[in-house]
């Protein structure tokens, strides 16, 4: 039977364009169940609707800051879908342990850096400032430590004279975009 994946967003969606493409394609054994945002805004909503991909959101904004009560609604929204493992993929929300643990071992994130360097935000901007020749980005099993976790893969990116955080996140993304996937496929075929 082919995994089930449902694929956690925030925003404009590429990196999930392309775990879905790799699976409706055939080159991934799995199926996308779920596209998800907690932003009702988020372009990847309608990406994912093209793609005759389910989709959902789950807006943390309406649970005022309450983390607990927004993920129990994010719970109850993914497992309608009955997924085996969830792909966050520009999911910008800070997930509780609590969380995490319903989903131990089948909760992958890709991030933009060389981890363990750069866990957080403004990963490119603070790579230039620390004279680094060379970027990246990382897929790695979610643990209740931010942007931690075991390493699935890593792929780099150097860093050009001139660049700026702008330039270097566009060449950074294109490596992100084949690192996922193949990722994803290494961890469907050993789960
Ligand atoms: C990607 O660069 C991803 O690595 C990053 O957000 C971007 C989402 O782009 N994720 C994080 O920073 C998570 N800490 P996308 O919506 O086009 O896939």
């Amino acid at each position: 039977m082919k995994k089930r994946v449902a694929i956690l967003i925030s925003g404009g969606g590429s990196n999930m364009v392309s775990l879905v493409d790799a699976m409706q394609s055939g080159k991934i054994d799995a199926k996308p169940v779920l596209v998800l945002s907690n932003n009702a805004d988020a372009g990847g909503i309608a990406k994912a609707r093209d793609k005759g991909v389910a989709t959902e959101v789950v807006d943390h904004r309406l649970y005022n800051g309450d983390r607990v009560a927004f993920e129990i609604a994010l719970h109850n929204t993914i497992t309608k879908y009955n997924p085996d493992i969830l792909c966050l993929a520009g999911f910008m929300r800070v997930l509780t342990a609590g969380f995490i643990k319903k989903w131990e071992g089948k909760m992958l994130n890709i991030h933009p850096s060389l981890l363990p360097k750069y866990t957080g935000l403004h990963t490119h901007q603070r790579a230039i400032d620390a004279s680094d020749s060379k970027a990246g980005c990382s897929v790695h099993i979610v643990t209740a430590k931010l942007d931690d976790g075991p390493l699935l893969r890593q792929a780099e990116v150097p860093i050009l004279t001139g660049d700026t955080a702008e330039t270097l996140a566009a060449r950074v993304l294109i490596e992100e975009h084949k690192l996922y996937p193949a990722a994803l496929e290494a961890f469907v075929d050993k789960y």
